[in-house]
């Protein structure tokens, strides 16, 4: 199995074609917002690991995955408007992203996002654990109500390095919680039939071939 991709293999940044591939979302950002110092040589440019998956227009995207495994990291290729994110929420609300008494407040900014995105057409993120079948069929829900194709990206990264990244940053996660939510990761035919129309595998980012399952 390929590694997890990595973070400082994208390109310089190039403006979004209407298509709204992840290709070319990539490198939107700043280099100093994606974390990372140089671009890779010319040559290995050639196949870019975030070129896939790609987002059918006006699709709502699901990020699936326990804390540090890296959605915000990968959502970060995108441009930043496309994505909702709770955690973000929370901070507007209270100045702290952890603090949960913030959360119904944030649960309500991400609906009428939401609402306001889906009705455009407007292809959206959703970045945030989503490890709860509850959740993720409200997100479904919403989706069907606009008729938009319906993405997930599953983080199918291994415990130990999900540990080592939550470890590695400056917001660290209780590590009992990491283990608690990583168990609770779904599997990609699971996915599939709670009525996501693509399920993509993050295992799967560094291939040249860009499949899903
Ligand atoms: N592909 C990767 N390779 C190496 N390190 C990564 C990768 N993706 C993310 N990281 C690092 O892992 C840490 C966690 O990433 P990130 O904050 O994106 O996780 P998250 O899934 O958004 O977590 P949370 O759910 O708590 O918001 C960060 O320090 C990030 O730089
Ligand atoms: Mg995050």
């Amino acid at each position: 199995m390929s590694p997890a991709p990595s973070v400082t293999s994208v390109g310089p940044a190039k403006p979004p074609m209407p298509d709204q591939r992840v290709s070319d979302a990539v490198g939107k950002g700043s280099p100093s917002r994606l974390g990372r110092g140089c671009p890779l040589p010319q040559k290995d440019r050639k196949v870019d690991p975030m070129s896939f998956p790609h987002l059918p227009a006006g699709a709502l995207c699901v990020l699936v995955g326990p804390p540090g495994c890296g959605k915000s990291t990968l959502a970060a290729r995108w441009p930043d408007s496309w994505r909702v994110c709770l955690d973000r929420f929370r901070e507007l609300a209270s100045d702290s992203e952890m603090d949960q008494s913030a959360t119904p407040v944030a649960v309500e900014i991400q609906n009428l996002l939401l609402e306001a995105r889906l009705s455009r057409a407007r292809t959206t993120i959703v970045d945030s654990t989503n490890l709860e079948t509850r959740v993720r069929a409200d997100l479904l829900a919403r989706a069907n109500q606009w008729r938009r194709p319906r993405v997930a990206v599953l983080f199918d990264v291994p415990l130990d390095v999900v540990e080592a990244r939550n470890a590695g940053r400056e917001r660290v996660v209780r590590p009992h919680v990491v283990r608690k939510l990583h168990r609770l990761l779904p599997t990609a035919e699971q996915l599939r039939v709670e009525g996501f129309t693509a399920v993509h595998l993050v295992s799967d980012l560094t291939t040249s071939t860009g499949r899903s399952r």
